[in-house]
């Protein structure tokens, strides 16, 4: 039997199809067999770039070598026949020296919890080699659609990466790579630290056909056409697939597996392109092969409109993706799912291409696009595609609309073709639409229309526009976006094209014929760092940037646990609400592997995991549903296995019978509060009564505002792995809160909690979502670990995660305020509502009053706060919770006050701040002038003014936010009297948040002592019992100050050690200090006791965008942050939070949307259908400065917070979009007196319903 040989990092391997499963990928292979924990995975469908590897492989057809990116979750591992692969482990590593890629992303501060890292570094690893390090900022600023880090916000990787930019100016990070290498490579490098590696190839390539024997069929390695057939003629076509790039699966998972896979990736006749009386194009071509054949061939005359084809191209999927994605397998999942919005076949349809399809008999016959949409492919190939030439007088446009900047697929997508006669007539016309409906593909009432007449007349337009309108039918596609919203796009993205094709228009409404452009980002940030302090207040990397960058460094999962490792799965409800009647498991335990099944009777002590002996867990919220099925997606069981794959693919074979309740899911705060239930669902939580009352309302303005839901977007999951000892069990757990993890662990499985013990190496990403929640897998972990006696680990897939996890709630408000002429608040009645899911747990209600108050002065306010219970699961903290609706309600009044009174909205806002924040004046103003605030409100009416399609506008936000202290950080500090180096260990968990490397820093300063003397170790429930969560932004104030605390006692131990030494080093007093025996470990805990007072974070946000006004995308294109950070302990580090936290409120507030359908199901649980921004979403321009001499008085060190508080000031993102909107209304005839409303977030959808363009209004002249 044959077999299939590559190299991982030079290594060579050789693979029978015995020795792996047929579903099993490479990144299952890097990750599970070799036990490289370097790269990472996430989502396993091509969405989030965490396992994205290197691959050089000899073309099939040019026999060159060429180097790819690839997503290592996509590729069967079978498929990596002859291909070199390499992980992050083969790139640099501490032993063998960094690469210069991963030394910059460090020196760059591009990393903070570091789960993305890997991947992004493979991605530019395999950029530069490919560009033979020929590269411009624009080609890397577009590479990285396929990454998504939730952390960093972008800016500091992007600025890392153009560094290797040819046309970018050197860096001043750069000059300190020396120091850095210096730092943390300790070992004297064995291997070359340059980009110019050594490769190993695999020589003697294979061209006849393989043959493997994989569990319950066959894979083969076919090398040319005929051999497909032949495959198929002894196997039969009944159960077959073909496989190119693999990659459709990231859109169609695929459920059941095929007896016989057919790899067709390396058949040369699919990769050929040539002209006859057409372009013809094999369907193997890749898209970016596909993309670079378009370059060429564009400088044919007749062929010049590829480019614009390949600029559309460019926006399919990301480069990875596009790296072995086919044409052939796009239009494949066309034909099958019609549904699909492919922008190949649009493309392929508009310019009238046809495919060639090659039969079983080798006959090709070339159909056009809509009979191929209708044919079945059983026992048929595609083989080609066949472009046209088209003459000057086919005028072509294209568009995608997305609801971000990238990798994401098309709310709409269209293709225009007007061939014009020779009396600039239109001869004939193509216009295309993608999702729409499952079967639209042509507007041919609206393209007959068109034939002799006139293109640019605005009697052809609005005719057109009219046929359009009733043609365009769109059918709801939940979660796809409304039918309207996509009507809308319809008919103007048709304006727009004609806009653009028009040889003269209304130069007002010439933009529109135009896409938003964006520039290059950059960034700028400002801050003063005093020398004297160092390395206190040093801007330094992070402590453990390079090992992150290199892979190096663990997660929970990341630890091989035996070959006896059982892994863990949920079986999730696929109710909302009822009682479980039966299980029927016998299916899953049927496959091979399968090694148990456990349900809430399996549970040894409480089935809870959320034990009332900790804070704020009022609720016992069960593992594992015992009878009552509360939300859809509820854990109700669980399976283990050998393989993570395969406990997921059983736990899906679990049937449950559920008696399911009449009763109809309530899904939103609104439904809650007219359920019958009402008075069980709504528990009031805060009730302010006003102590005045002003006398002079003028305005009185009352409405509503609603703060949209958000998922963490960890890259990491919830994970946790579980080993049982002797003792009782190990527990190694992805939490920001290790002491609920340790309690309800033990009383989980009944045991003492000194028989449990919970380590925290890092975590990959937290933002409140494995606080409590952690707990679920946990104990789930825990169960099976303690009912197999085996190591269990169990990694939430992304679909178990969102379905069954919390999220950020959703907070509606509701409000009615009296002002005076000036804006100033003469009264105020507010209630608002905190969506907690089913349960009160973690609720953020009591925490949006003391935000509501804090800013203004509102000793006139009345307010009133409920939590709300809804059928869904229990949402936690996400990321400045209670702040970030109070802040965005608060700056959603001061906008409609400034809307009615007609004052400058900063005014208002100073009008009405409380006594004790004058210090923001000063910032407000100051600010304002900085920026040119003035003259840019100026040149932005003007710009308003002369462009009727395009809207600009530019807001400001502030903040005061409040810092509150928590409690039980305990710290342990450890100096090694051999060397004088010094290990601590504390109870908050590095998360991203850079706390290891603040607390070194704090630690360095306070013994006086170069910071490379301190490690930091990940967090352990035996040194720091008891600890709280890692939230509120202000573990690393706490566990800073307990450092200091600690530092203190070991000084002061030291004093006696020093006395009869002169001038002793560092060294000398500690071996002095140890040959008297003081000890020299010393703990401290922050704890009430010390009676640390909070304090509050200013801050003020400018933010200018730009409005498409006929697709309803923006560009953010810059912003300036100005923040409080007294005197900062780490001026990078907080560089990154403040960054980071600004884009994940952009994406609260613009990109991300939660759909649950009736049942309570939620159908936005995907990369495909969940966006994060990405790269190309932060703001063009992004300027982050400190707030000069403001050392804290209150703070540890003088310091303040940054963890969480810029993530509030992202809402002026939404004020500037809504006068954006209003602009672009007034286009539409709209006077808008009253506030206009707008549903949040601000997406495409949401502003094309606020604009509600009107066709009339489209028009040439
Ligand atoms: C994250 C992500 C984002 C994406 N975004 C977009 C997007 O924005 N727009 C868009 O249009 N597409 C998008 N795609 C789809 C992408 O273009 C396709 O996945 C890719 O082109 C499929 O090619 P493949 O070679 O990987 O096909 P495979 O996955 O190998 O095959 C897919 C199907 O096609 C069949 N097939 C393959 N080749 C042939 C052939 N020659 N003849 C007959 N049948 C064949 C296979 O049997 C299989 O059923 C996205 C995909 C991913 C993963
Ligand atoms: S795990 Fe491969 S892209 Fe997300
Ligand atoms: S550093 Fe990118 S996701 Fe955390």
């Amino acid at each position: 039997m044959d077999k299939i040989n590559f190299t991982i990092n030079g290594e060579q391997y050789s693979l029978s199809g015995a020795d792996v499963s047929p579903v099993t990928s490479l990144n299952d292979y890097i990750r599970h067999h070799l036990q490289l924990h370097g790269t990472k995975a996430m989502c396993h469908e091509g969405g989030c770039g965490a396992c994205v590897v290197s691959v050089q492989r000899t073309h099939p057809t040019t026999k060159k070598e060429e180097t790819l990116a690839v997503n290592s979750c996509l590729v069967h591992i079978l498929s990596c026949h002859e291909w070199n692969i390499t992980t992050v482990e083969g790139v640099g590593n501490r032993g063998d020296g960094y690469h210069a890629i991963q030394e910059r992303l460090a020196m760059f501060n591009g990393t903070q919890c570091g789960y993305c890292t890997p991947g992004w570094v493979m991605n530019m690893y395999s950029l530069y080699k490919s560009s033979q390090k020929s590269l411009t900022t624009q080609q890397v600023e577009n590479s990285f659609g396929s990454n998504i880090c939730r952390c960093t916000g972008y800016r500091p990787i992007l600025d890392a990466f153009k560094s290797f930019a040819n046309d970018t100016e050197p860096s001043s990070k750069l000059q300190d790579l020396e120091d850095l290498h210096k730092t943390k490579c300790m070992n004297s490098c064995k291997r070359k630290c340059s980009i110019s590696d050594e490769w190993c190839f695999i020589e003697k390539p294979f061209q006849s056909l393989l043959e493997l024997s994989v569990a319950g069929g066959r894979w083969y390695k076919a090398f040319t056409v005929e051999d497909i057939f032949n495959i198929l003629r002894r196997e039969g076509s009944n159960n077959y697939r073909l496989v190119a790039g693999n990659t459709g699966q990231g859109v169609y998972p695929i459920k059941t597996e095929p007896k016989i896979y057919i790899d067709i990736s390396s058949i040369d006749r699919l990769k050929d392109a040539h002209s006859d009386e057409n372009l013809n194009l094999g369907a193997g071509l890749t898209l970016t092969e596909t993309m670079d054949v378009f370059e060429r061939w564009s400088t044919n005359e007749e062929y010049k409109y590829l480019l614009q084809l390949r600029e559309h191209v460019d926006l399919v999927a990301h480069v990875p993706v596009r790296n072995i994605g086919t044409l052939g397998g796009n239009l494949a999942l066309k034909n099958k799912h019609n549904e699909f919005p492919s922008d190949i076949f649009l493309l392929l349809e508009t310019i009238g291409a046809t495919v060639g399809i090659i039969k079983s008999d080798m006959k090709i016959s070339d159909v056009s696009m809509s009979q191929f949409l209708k044919m079945d492919l059983k026992n048929n190939l595609i083989g080609d595609v066949k472009l046209p030439p088209l003459s000057a007088n086919n005028l072509l446009r294209t568009y995608k609309i997305m609801p971000r900047a990238q990798n994401a697929h098309a709310i709409v997508n269209a293709g225009f073709l007007f061939k014009l006669d020779q009396e600039k007539k239109v001869a004939s016309s193509n216009i295309i639409y993608g999702n729409i409906s499952p079967s639209f593909v042509h507007a041919t009432r609206t393209e007959n229309n068109l034939i002799g007449l006139e293109l640019f007349k605005d009697e052809t337009l609005s005719k057109a526009l009219e046929i359009l309108e009733k043609e365009i039918i769109p059918v709801d596609l939940p979660p796809e976006p409304s039918s309207s919203c996509r009507k809308h796009l319809a008919l103007g993205l048709f304006y727009k094209a004609i806009l653009s094709l028009a040889p003269a228009v209304n130069p007002r409404y010439a933009s529109g014929g135009t896409t938003l452009k964006r520039l290059v980002s950059r960034g700028e940030q400002t801050f003063e760092t005093d020398k004297s302090l160092w390395p206190l207040n040093e801007p330094v990397p992070k402590l453990e940037a390079l090992t992150q960058c290199s892979g190096e460094v663990k997660y929970a999962c990341d630890v091989y646990t035996g070959p006896r490792t059982v892994h863990v799965a949920f079986v999730l409800s696929d109710v909302c609400l009822g009682e479980i009647e039966s299980f029927d498991e016998s299916e899953a335990l049927k496959l091979q592997g399968v090694v148990g099944f456990y349900t809430a009777k399996d549970i040894p002590g409480k089935n809870v995991f959320t034990p009332s002996d900790v804070p704020w867990q009022d609720f016992a919220e069960e593992i594992l549903a015992s009878k009552k099925i509360s939300y859809y997606g509820q854990p109700v069981a669980l399976i283990a296995a050998t393989t993570h794959r395969l406990a997921v693919t059983a736990a899906n074979l679990v049937h449950v019978k559920y008696k399911k309740s009449n009763a109809v899911p309530v899904l939103s705060i609104q439904e809650a509060l007219v359920a019958a239930d009402k008075e069980q669902r709504v528990r009031q939580e805060v009730a302010i009564k006003a102590t005045s009352k002003g006398s002079d309302t003028r305005h009185v303005i009352k409405g509503s505002f609603s703060m949209p839901s958000q998922y963490h977007y960890t890259m990491e999951t919830q994970s946790c792995t579980v080993a049982v000892t002797s003792r009782g069990v190990a527990v190694r757990s992805a939490t920001q809160w290790m002491d609920i993890v340790h309690v309800a662990v033990a009383q989980t499985l009944g045991i003492d909690e000194n028989r449990v013990e919970v380590s925290v190496p890092r975590v990959g990403g937290a933002f409140g979502g494995k606080a409590s929640r952690a707990a679920l897998a946990a104990c789930a972990c825990a169960v099976v670990a303690s009912r197999t006696h085996r190591a269990a680990s169990l990694v939430m897939p992304l679909g178990d995660n969102m379905a069954a996890i919390g999220k950020r709630s959703q907070c509606d408000a509701r409000y009615e305020v009296g002002v005076n002429d000036e804006g100033v608040v003469q009264y105020a009645n507010i209630e608002y509502y905190v969506d907690c899911g089913y349960a009160y747990n973690d609720t953020s209600a009591p925490d949006v009053a003391s935000i509501l108050t804090n800013l203004y002065a509102t000793d006139t306010w009345n307010i009133n706060g409920y939590s709300v219970l809804t059928d869904k699961h229990s949402n936690t903290w996400c990321r400045a919770p209670g702040t970030t609706e109070a802040t965005a309600i608060l700056e959603h009044l001061m906008e409609r006050i400034a809307q009615v009174t007609g004052k400058d909205p900063s005014e208002v806002r100073i009008s009405n701040l409380a006594q004790k924040h004058e210090a923001i004046k000063d910032m407000i103003t100051g600010f304002k002038r900085e920026v040119e605030f003035d003259d840019r409100m100026v040149q932005i009416k003007k710009f308003n003014e002369e462009n009727a399609w395009r809207k600009k506008a530019l807001k400001l936000s502030i903040m005061s936010y409040p810092i509150g202290y928590s409690y039980n950080f305990p710290v342990t500090i450890s100096i090694y009297h051999a060397d004088g180096t010094v290990a601590i260990s504390h109870g908050g968990i590095e998360m991203g948040q850079g706390i290891n490397t603040k607390v070194a820093q704090v630690c360095a300063y306070s013994l006086k002592i170069p910071l490379a003397k301190v490690t930091v170790r990940g967090s352990n429930s035996f040194i720091s019992p008891n600890s709280m969560a890692s939230n509120g932004s202000i573990t690393s104030d706490c566990v800073a100050y307990a450092t200091v605390k600690a530092c203190q006692e070991l000084l002061s131990r030291l004093q006696d050690a020093k006395k009869d030494l002169n001038e002793p080093t560092w060294e000398e007093t500690i071996k002095a200090a140890y040959d008297k025996g003081v000890n020299l470990q010393a703990s401290y805990m922050t704890s009430p006791n010390d009676n640390l007072v909070g304090y509050d974070v200013y801050g003020v946000c400018i933010a200018e965008v730009e409005l498409d006004v006929l697709t309803g995308n923006h560009i953010l294109t810059r912003v300036d942050l100005l923040e409080d950070t007294g005197v900062s302990i780490s001026p990078d580090i907080d560089v990154g939070q403040i960054e980071g936290a600004f884009v994940m409120g952009l994406g609260l507030w613009t990109t991300e949307r939660l759909v649950y359908d009736k049942t309570g199901r939620l159908l936005t649980d995907r990369t495909w259908t969940y966006k994060p921004p990405g790269a190309k979403d932060i703001p063009v321009d992004f300027r982050v400065s400190f707030r000069r001499n403001a050392p804290n008085p209150a703070g540890v060190l003088r310091s303040k917070a940054t963890g969480e508080p810029a993530l509030v000031l992202a809402v002026v993102v939404i004020h500037a979009l809504h006068e954006t909107i209003v602009e672009a209304r007034k286009e539409h005839g709209y006077r808008d007196a009253e506030w206009l409303h707008v549903d949040t977030p601000y997406s495409v959808e949401n502003i094309l319903e606020a604009i509600s363009p009107k066709i009339g209004s489209f028009k040439l002249n």
